[in-house]
């Protein structure tokens, strides 16, 4: 089951590797400017701060990896494919709903506003350090994410294939944790808030369950014997008696 949960997981990145690079070469400097602009019309009064340029371009960039045919808006069916070969859900229907609603199509701009109204995006950097740790499982890099102060609002930069931020910043010199690190934050961004804790105490839940019922068990199969041995007991004392009884009958006949 590892095996093949590190297998998807190298599929996957490989995918999102293909996407990026292929993005980053295509457009970089007349891309950026773009960008801004562009933000400025959907989100004018946080279109001079650095952090949300940057955000803004990772979810651009998220956009371009799933706009299959490049015109511009996401349909059904692009998200259908991204969900089933990128991210491999095997049932990408549940997940739909969440950002394409009522909609067909989805926009860089849908996409900026989904994700502001995701809760993610006002987290603390708390709550970003226990998603590191509980979600990712890479509690390792902490350090790097509290000098750089990342709360919620860097999850789309964390999504985006990024050797600067990565390498030297967050110090992640295992590529396959940049990769592990990078699926879970697209994961996060595109979906929000990961289930992290119930699942967990699900899981002991039902192992408390499962423990319960065989300690239940085998106390009552215990019991049973036990009751069945003194039934068996107290039987054969009864055939004695009536043994002896039957037999002093017949010794009161011959007399
Ligand atoms: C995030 O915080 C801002 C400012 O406090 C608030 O206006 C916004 O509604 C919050 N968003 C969510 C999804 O909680
Ligand atoms: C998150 O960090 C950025 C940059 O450090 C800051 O501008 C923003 O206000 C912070 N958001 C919250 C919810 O604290
Ligand atoms: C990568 O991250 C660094 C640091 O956050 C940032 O300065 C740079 O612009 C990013 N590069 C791209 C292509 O987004």
């Amino acid at each position: 089951m590892d095996f093949s949960k590190s297998l998807t997981l190298w599929i996957v990145c490989l995918c999102l590797l293909k996407g990026s690079w292929t993005a980053q070469t295509i457009s970089d400097p007349p891309n950026i400017d773009n960008g801004v602009s562009e933000l400025c019309r959907i989100d004018e009064p946080h279109c001079r701060d650095g952090n949300t340029i940057l955000s803004f371009e990772a979810i651009r960039s998220i956009h371009k990896q799933m706009d299959d045919d490049a015109n511009g808006n996401v349909d059904v069916s692009e998200t259908d494919g991204f969900l089933r070969e990128d991210l491999n859900y095997n049932d990408p229907k549940a997940k739909h709903s969440s950002f394409h609603g009522d909609d067909q199509f989805i926009t860089v701009e849908d996409l900026w506003n989904t994700w502001k109204s995701s809760e993610v995006y006002n987290w603390t950097t708390d709550e970003v350090a226990k998603w590191l740790n509980d979600y990712v499982e890479l509690p390792q890099y902490q350090e790097g994410f509290s000098k750089m102060q990342f709360n919620g609002s860097v999850m789309p930069r964390l999504a985006v294939k990024n050797t600067t931020l990565t390498m030297s910043i967050l110090k992640i010199l295992d590529r396959s944790h940049v990769q592990k690190l990078q699926l879970k934050a697209l994961d996060t961004v595109l979906f929000g808030a990961p289930p992290m804790n119930k699942h967990n105490h699900l899981k002991d839940f039902m192992l408390v369950v499962s423990i319960v019922i065989g300690i239940g068990g085998c106390w009552f199969a215990y019991i049973q014997n036990r009751y069945s041995k003194e039934h068996m007991k107290k039987m054969i004392t009864d055939l004695d008696g009536l043994q002896r009884a039957e037999q002093s009958l017949i010794d009161l006949q011959k007399k």
